[in-house]
């Protein structure tokens, strides 16, 4: 129903023919969403249709309950507005009352927080970008680490200047791989409903390509100089003396927020086990000091610990 407006392209005049008096449809037709939910990755709106109740409540609280988002849960296209765009979305519960949801995240934290049906592999979101966390990319508050060397203009760990942006959204990240498309974390060609594309591959070549996603925000030339951490070219861009392929910034590091670790450490355990004492961890030394040492096994190269 939805598309019927906000689909692909019908031509106003031909449509106007079956609408109510008063009623037109937008001359010219408004930005495409529909074929945004054609793309490879999308949120299962259509295939998982049918399962949104009127006076559902999330979070989810029974584990048994099919997984969904339909458009309704996200819009409610009575009340939004351009301004007022999660009007009538019940975020948090105060008493009986539910408040309207106000920012991106707080609808996201509906299914991707607390719910008891979240798939196996997938984790608590908000528990993730919490405050309180050693490290999170600056979602819900300004960020903790004041040296984030690599960051591009108009990016900045505090907000000082006007024209500083300190803060970023799930958006920034979960979008259309179109920079023309409509805004929301519809669809995307690039896996995970990513606006660039994020290899977490392991043994694969560096490129711009490769990790365009932290290259919009992280300069490339900062990362691979070894600006922040000395053996960031070595692990990306992989060992020639030795033949070692390189490795995703996935290995090392999580994109959302740390609840254990500083520098949104997190390693990838598929690729990184535990070193021959059956310890696996970051330990920082110093802070803003660029130094400190790891536990773990990674390429069959033993770090127990490897210190920088
Ligand atoms: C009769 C045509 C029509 C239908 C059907 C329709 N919309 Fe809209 N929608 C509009 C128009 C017109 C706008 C305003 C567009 C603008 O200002 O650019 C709009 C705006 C929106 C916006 C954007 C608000 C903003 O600016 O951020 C959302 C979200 C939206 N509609 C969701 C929906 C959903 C969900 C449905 C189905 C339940 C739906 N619409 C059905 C015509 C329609
Ligand atoms: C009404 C529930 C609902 C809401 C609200 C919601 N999602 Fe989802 N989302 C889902 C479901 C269901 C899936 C399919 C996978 C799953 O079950 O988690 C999904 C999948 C995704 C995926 C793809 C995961 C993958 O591995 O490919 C991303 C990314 C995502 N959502 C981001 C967001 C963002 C960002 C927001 C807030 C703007 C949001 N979602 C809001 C239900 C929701
Ligand atoms: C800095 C970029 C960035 C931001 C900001 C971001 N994400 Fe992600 N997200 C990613 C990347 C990269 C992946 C794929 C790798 C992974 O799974 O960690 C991902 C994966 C996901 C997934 C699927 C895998 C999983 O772990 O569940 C969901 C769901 C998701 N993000 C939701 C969100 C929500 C909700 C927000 C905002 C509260 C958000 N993301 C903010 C980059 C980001
Ligand atoms: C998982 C949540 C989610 C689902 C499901 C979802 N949307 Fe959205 N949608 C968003 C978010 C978030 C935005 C961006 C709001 C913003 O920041 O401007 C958005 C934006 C939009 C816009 C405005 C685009 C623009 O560029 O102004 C329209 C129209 C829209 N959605 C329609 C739909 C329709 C129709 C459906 C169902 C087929 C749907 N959405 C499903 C989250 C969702
Ligand atoms: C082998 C593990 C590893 C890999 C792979 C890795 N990093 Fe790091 N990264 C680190 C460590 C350790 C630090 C913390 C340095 C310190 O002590 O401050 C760090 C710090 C950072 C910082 C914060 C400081 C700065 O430079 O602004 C950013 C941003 C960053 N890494 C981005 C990336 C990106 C992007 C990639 C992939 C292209 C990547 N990293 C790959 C280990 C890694
Ligand atoms: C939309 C912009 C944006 C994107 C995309 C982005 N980052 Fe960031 N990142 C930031 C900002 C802003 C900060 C500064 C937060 C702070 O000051 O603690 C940051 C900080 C970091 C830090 C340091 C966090 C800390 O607490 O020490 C690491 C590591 C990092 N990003 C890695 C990545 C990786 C890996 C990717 C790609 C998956 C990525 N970023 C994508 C904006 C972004």
């Amino acid at each position: 129903m939805c598309f019927v407006c906000h689909g692909d392209r019908a031509p106003a005049k031909l449509l106007n023919r079956n609408l109510p008096r008063g009623v037109t449809f937008p001359d010219p037709p408004l930005k495409n969403v529909e074929a945004e939910f054609r793309k490879n990755y999308h949120h299962p709106t259509f295939e998982d249709g049918g399962v949104h109740r009127r006076n559902e409540t999330l979070p989810e609280t029974d584990p048994r309950m099919p997984r969904h988002a339909d458009c309704v849960d996200c819009h409610n296209p009575h009340l939004l507005s351009s301004t007022k765009k999660y009007a009538g979305i019940p975020g948090k519960r105060a008493g009986n009352q539910y408040t309207d949801v106000t920012t991106e995240y707080e609808l996201c934290y509906r299914c991707h927080g607390a719910s008891a049906n979240l798939p196996g592999r997938y984790t608590n979101k908000k528990a993730e970008f919490s405050p309180g966390n050693p490290s999170f990319h600056p979602v819900e508050a300004e960020g903790k680490n004041s040296m984030v060397v690599s960051l591009i203009k108009p990016y900045k760990e505090k907000k000082v200047a006007p024209g500083d942006v300190s803060m970023i959204t799930c958006g920034d990240c979960h979008a259309s791989d179109d920079p023309s498309a409509p805004r929301g974390p519809h669809g995307s060609r690039y896996e995970h409903i990513l606006v660039d594309n994020y290899s977490t591959r392991d043994n694969a070549p560096e490129s711009a390509f490769a990790y365009a996603l932290c290259y919009r925000c992280h300069s490339r030339s900062s990362i691979l100089g070894n600006e922040s951490f000395p053996y960031h070219a070595l692990h990306i861009q992989g060992n020639t003396a030795t033949l070692t392929g390189g490795t995703s910034c996935y290995t090392c590091h999580t994109a959302h927020g740390s609840t254990e670790n500083k520098y949104l450490i997190r390693f990838n355990t598929d690729v990184v086990t535990p070193d021959s004492h059956g310890q696996l961890k970051f330990v920082e030394r110093g802070v803003a000091k660029f130094s400190g040492e790891c536990y773990l096994t990674c390429h069959g190269v033993e770090h127990s610990p490897k210190q920088y």
